[in-house]
Order: structure tokens, then sequence, then C-alpha cells
């Protein structure tokens, strides 16, 4: 193999690839650190994982020698009649450097940054996709344990193991949906990410391809065998239409007994159901039901394209000890103990605890993407590590149906979609309203320990971004749904920002000028990151145009204020933007100053949502500073430095 030289101009010696144990990068990514934050979507953004390449080879020409490296420390190296040569593994952590080798190992790519740097498209419209974050994926991030079948909202694992509302992550997942449906970003099985340029003149803002069925009495299959006990009948609802009673005996998740491996037999015992129709893209479910009693539920069955797997998602009324989703265990009647036996006979069953989404003799509307329960389901365990997490594209599974159990109506007529953007942005906006406190506030209902546990947040603490991104949802959602809720508690959620870290608020100041803090830690944290978000929530609120009919003196005033908070929220970030810039990349936050420790430096990942974020502010300020700022910030992850006296 041939050796690979790099000329460096400005050391004016040759670095040599490969001799040494030659470690590409992107270790980064799997190690564990502790401050991956909701804002970070870029983890994802970065180039797939490198593998550990030997590389054996020596510069031609060159003789191994001794040299020393900072500070008297011994150090392999080259030498021919121009140039040392260094392994790369020292030169790459030496200078914060990244690389990888081409495809066919004979090319090496030197770079500062592994991160993408990335720009917004188009100016800022205060209704409009958020960001870039129609590319996000929350609900597929490795901490997002599932989306709850209560409210239909992510629960996060990142501070706790068992599974919490995390404010800032539900605002994403519904800002993320919003802005799906604004650009008509979908996905279908030949593309992973599909964009469907979407006519203006049109009013199309989903991808409406769906199917019904169940719509005919005979799509309707009752259990045989064991159970004789499955009856459905079918009867004309004056509000709903056609719709089927169901009563299938008193059927548990656990006790269904595949006699052998084929489909057909673990359908015998599911109660009522129907087939689903198979094609990959149509892996949203939805439908009407109306549970009479706790014994009632429903099982979608889907098979993985991979190994035939059988997967079996259950929804039950179980709060299932506070885990949102968990793996069904098998009991033994011989011995009444409870064994887990993971993988029988090629299939697999699931719970979601469903408990307390609907009222037993009530109407409910059931919306789930079984393609991201399935993904969920199969990540969930007690001892999971990141590398567990399981992510499927459409195609990857296949939808075989969906069956009752226990007694129920249900409406005939199940729905299978593309997506359900519209559902998770609205589950993302009401969930915000009904978790909002008396303060305004999103509280977070874990501890937050930064700076080694310097800095501790008690669970019930709020943040600057939470308050941030829960405005941009709401006002979205006003203006989508037309209701005035949603602007409401838009208007509540300004509270905070007036009120001081110490007094349970987000605002704090640094020498004078206004913060709102990620992490209202006192001392102060001051994360950049974070404030710029909820600079963006408070000038969504100040540009929100209320028709006259529905404006009054309250949201006028509530209006006013929030320009008040991003006006001087503006006016800090110009004169503290410079703190956070270290002329070769940027800093985290402030707790250096706050606490007297080393600086936090932003790693390439938050240096590029620095980037983004302050490309997103001077657009809406046309600000020549701010601009400028993040040029030159764009400049350091491709290796520019500032210069030095
Ligand atoms: C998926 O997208 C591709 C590319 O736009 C398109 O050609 C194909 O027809 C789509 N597949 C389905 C099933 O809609
Ligand atoms: C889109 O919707 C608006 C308002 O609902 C309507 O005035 C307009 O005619 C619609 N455009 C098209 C092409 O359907
Ligand atoms: C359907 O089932 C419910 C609950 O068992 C029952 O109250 C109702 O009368 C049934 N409807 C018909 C039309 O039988
Ligand atoms: C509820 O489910 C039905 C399918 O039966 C669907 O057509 C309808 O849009 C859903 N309703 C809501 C409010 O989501
Ligand atoms: C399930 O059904 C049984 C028998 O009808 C009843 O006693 C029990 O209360 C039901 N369970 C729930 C959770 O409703
Ligand atoms: C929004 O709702 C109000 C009152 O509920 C109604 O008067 C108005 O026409 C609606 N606007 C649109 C665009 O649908
Ligand atoms: C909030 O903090 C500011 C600046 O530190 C201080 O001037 C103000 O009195 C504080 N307000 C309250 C209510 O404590």
């Amino acid at each position: 193999m041939k050796c690979l030289r790099w000329r460096s101009n400005r050391h004016r010696f040759y670095m040599f690839f490969a001799c040494a144990s030659l470690f590409l990068l992107c270790k980064h990514y799997s190690s564990p650190n502790e401050k991956i934050d909701e804002e970070d979507e870029y983890l994802n953004a970065v180039d797939e994982h490198e593998k550990e390449k030997k590389v054996e080879c020596e510069p031609p020409g060159a003789v191994e020698s001794k040299c020393t490296v900072d500070n008297g420390k011994a150090m392999r190296c080259w030498k021919d009649e121009e140039e040392v040569y260094f392994p790369t593994s020292y030169l790459k952590k030496r200078f914060d450097m990244t690389g990888k080798l081409g495809k066919d190992g004979s090319t090496f790519e030197l770079y500062t940054s592994y991160a993408k740097m990335r720009t917004p498209e188009s100016t800022y419209e205060p209704l409009g996709p958020f960001g870039h974050f129609a590319t996000y994926s929350v609900e597929t991030r490795d901490r997002v344990r599932c989306i709850s079948a209560k409210t239909n909202v992510p629960m996060s694992t990142q501070w706790d193991p068992t599974p919490y509302y995390y404010p800032i992550q539900i605002a994403q997942y519904g800002l993320q949906h919003y802005s799906r449906i604004k650009i008509g970003l979908f996905t279908n099985s030949s593309l992973k990410i599909q964009y469907f340029s979407l006519d203006s003149n049109s009013n199309k803002t989903e991808d409406k391809r769906e199917v019904l069925v169940g719509v005919k009495s005979n799509e309707w299959k009752g259990a045989a065998g064991m159970h004789e006990t499955t009856e459905r009948l079918f009867f004309n609802d004056e509000e709903k239409g056609k719709v089927v009673n169901i009563s299938a005996g008193c059927l548990l998740i656990f006790i269904i007994k595949i006699i052998d491996d084929s489909f057909s037999d673990a359908l015998a015992n599911a109660g009522a159901y129907v087939y689903l129709d198979k094609s990959p893209d149509l892996h949203v479910v939805s439908f009407d039901w109306k549970p009479y009693d706790g014994n009632a539920s429903f099982t979608v069955l889907a098979k993985m394209k991979q190994d035939d797997l059988l997967v079996l998602i259950n929804y039950v009324f179980s709060e299932g000890n506070g885990k949102c989703v968990w793996q069904e265990e098998e009991r033994s009647y011989d011995d009444d103990t409870i064994v887990q036996k993971p993988k029988k006979d090629g299939q697999v069953s699931y719970s979601y605890s469903y408990t307390g989404s609907s009222q037993y003799g009530e109407w409910s509307n059931v919306t789930r993407d079984i393609l991201v329960d399935v993904s969920r389901a199969l990540s969930s365990g007690d001892n999971r590590k990141k590398d567990d997490n399981v992510i499927l594209h459409p195609g990857d599974i296949r939808l075989v149906s969906l069956g009752f159990r226990g007694q129920l109506t249900v409406r005939q007529q199940i729905n299978q979609r593309v997506e359900q953007h519209s559902h998770a942005f609205r589950s993302a906006a009401d969930w915000m309203i009904q978790n909002q406190d008396k303060k305004g506030g999103w509280a977070v209902p874990v501890e937050r320990s930064i700076a080694d546990r310097k800095l501790v947040l008690e669970p019930g603490w709020h943040s600057a971004m939470a308050q941030g991104h829960g405005i941009s949802v709401l006002t979205r959602a006003y203006k989508h749904f037309n209701d005035t809720k949603y602007l409401l508690s838009a208007m509540k959620a300004l509270e905070l920002f007036k009120t001081n870290s110490s007094e349970g608020g987000v605002r704090a100041e640094f020498f004078g000028n206004v913060w709102y803090e990620e992490y209202p830690t006192t001392p102060g944290s001051f994360v950049l990151n974070g404030f710029l978000y909820s600079l963006i929530g408070l000038y969504d609120l100040s540009k929100l145009e209320v028709p006259v009919a529905e404006i009054d003196e309250n949201i006028r005033m509530k209006i006013k204020e929030a320009q008040q908070l991003y006006s001087a929220g503006i006016r800090s970030l110009k004169q503290l933007l410079p703190l956070y810039d270290t002329g070769s990349g940027t800093i985290y936050d402030l707790r250096h100053v706050a606490l007297g420790t080393a600086p936090n430096l932003a790693r390439w990942d938050y240096h590029a949502v620095h980037v983004y974020l302050l490309k997103w502010i001077s657009g809406i300020e046309n600000d020549e500073f701010l601009s400028k700022t993040a040029d030159r910030w764009i400049g350091y992850a491709y290796g520019k430095r500032a210069k030095h006296n």
C-alpha cells in the first residue's frame, strides 16, 4: 500500500499518515458524552461511522528516528532529507483534527470539524418551517424511549432511566412535524427522505395517500380455535356510521400461544382482527374506537422484512410500572413465575401503556406510527446501550393485521397513511397546554447537574429554551388550528422570562446584560444556543398577527412584552457574543466566568448549531456584525484561526 503525504504550508513539514496505527475518527460519537442535549441534532448529521484501520507502511525514503513532543515526551517519527513525519493519531489529538481514508484506501482527507456547517436557506418566517427541523427525527433519537400511547408525545430517558416528559424534546417533536407539513417532507420506501416540491398554488400541505380497511363486514375476522367466544355485531352508529361491536372474551396478551411458526396461528387467538394493507409506505394506522373497560386492548402485528420476525405491538390499559413500552413476559402457569422469553418461535411481543388516553364507554381516536412504535419497542430493554438504538425506515416492516380484544366498539374504517405530521404537531401543542404550570412554564421533572455537579437544578426547574420552543409551537398551532387557546398559552409562557433564575424563572444578568437561561443555575451558566433558541420563540410571538375580531388589550400587551424581551435579548447578544469566540472555535457557555473554571469549549456539532442560529438571527435582524461573526465561525470549522499578535 502506498503511503500518503500531506503538505502543511504553515508548518513546513509533512505529516505522515498511517504508519503508526491510524485510528480514524468518529470515536467522538460513540463515546458517551454527558452534555448531549436536545439541540444537538447535528450528531445525526455527521458522516457515517468510520472503522479503525491499521495501515502498515513507512514514508518512502524516510528513516525512523527519535523525536520528542510537547515538553520532552518521546514520540516515534520518521525523517528524510526534507521533512519530519509524525503519526496521525498524535497530530489528530494535538490539533483537534478529523480525517478519513478514501474508499479505496489510497487517499486521505483531513479536516478540522467533523460537523457539517449549515446556514438557513431562506429568511425566517415566524409561521414557516422552524429552521431545518423538518430533517430532525426526534422519535428515533436513542434517548427517546417511546412516543407515549397516552399522550402521543415522546418520553425521554436522557437524565433518568424512568421515562419522563422533557418539554424541549416534546416541543422539538411538534416543530419537526409542523416543519414537515410546511415544506412537504415525507418519507417513502424507495428514498429515506423525499421532498415533494409543493406547488404554492395548491393547498396540498400533507401527503394524503391513504387507504381504508375494514369497511366491509367480511373483512372482520373472528378468532377461531381455542376461544370461540369472539362475537362481532355490525350496526350503524348515529355518530360514526358503520361500526362493529366486539366481544372477544377475556384473552390476555401473554397467553397468546403460538402453535407453530405461521402467523395465521398467531392471529387465531387475536380476538377480532382485520388484515392491513401491505404497502410499506402506509405505516400510520388510525381509527375510532370505544373501549368499555380496562380489559379492552388492540394489537398491531407487523413482520420484519429482514428476518421475518413477527412483532406484536399491544396497546393496553396498564401502567406498565412507569415504562412506556415493555416486552411482554410470558407467564408459566406451572409454578406461577414470570419469565422473560424474548423471541419465541420467531415472534416477539411488546406493550405500550395506553392508560389515560381514553375514557371507558367514550369514543376516541387512535393514531399511531407503527414504524416508530416497532423501532422503539425493539430498542427497549432494561440494560440497553446507545448502540442498541434501532432505527427503521419505510419498507423495513410490513403491517399484517390489527386485532381487538375485550368489550369494545370500533368504527369500520381503519385508516392507513404515510405520515401523521398534523396529529403529532397537535399532540405536542396540546401537551404544552395541558402541562403548563401556574408560572406559565413547562417544568422539567428530573434533576439536571452541570459542571461536575457544581451547578445543580432540582427537579421542577424551568428552561428558557423550553419556554421559547413552547411559544414557537403554540403560535404556530394558534394559526394552524385557528384556536385561541394556543395563543393564550403562548402568552402565559412569557412570565418566566421576567423572573430571575434565583426566583424560579429563567432570567439572569451578565454584567448588566439580560440573559435567558437554558439552565437557570445560580450563578448563571449563560449557555449560548439555548439563549438563541429562546430569542426565536420571543420573536415568533412578537410578530404574531391576531385578527381584529380576536385581539384585546391583554393580547396586545403580551405581544408588546414579547417584543421588548426579544429586543433586550438582542442587545445582550450583540454585547456578549465576542465572549464566546476563542479565535479558533466557540465556547458553549460562560461557566468559566461564573465558576472560575476552565472554559467549556463547544464541540464541533455545537459549534455548527451556534453558526446556524447566529445566521438565523442575523437574517432576522439584518445585522452585519452578527452575520460577519457567523462567517468567521464558519471559517474556524475549515481550519482558519484568528491572527495572533
Ligand atoms: C417514492 O419516491 C420515489 C421518488 O420520488 C417515487 O419515484 C416513487 O414512486 C415513490 N414510491 C411510492 C410507493 O410512492
Ligand atoms: C387555497 O386556500 C385558500 C384559503 O383557504 C383559497 O382562497 C384558495 O383558493 C386555495 N387555493 C387553491 C389553489 O385551492
Ligand atoms: C355494543 O356493546 C356495548 C357494550 O357491551 C353495549 O352496551 C351495546 O348495547 C352494544 N350495541 C349493540 C347494538 O348491541
Ligand atoms: C380518527 O380516525 C379516523 C379513521 O377512522 C380518521 O379518518 C379520522 O381522521 C381520525 N380523526 C381525527 C380527529 O384524527
Ligand atoms: C376485566 O374483566 C373482569 C371480568 O369481567 C373484571 O372483573 C375486571 O374488572 C376487568 N378489568 C378491568 C381493568 O377493567
Ligand atoms: C377561525 O375561527 C373563528 C372563530 O372560531 C372564525 O370566525 C374564523 O372564520 C376562523 N378563521 C378561519 C381562517 O378559518
Ligand atoms: C433580579 O435580578 C436583578 C439583577 O440581578 C436585580 O436587579 C433585581 O432586583 C432582581 N429581581 C428580583 C425580584 O429579585
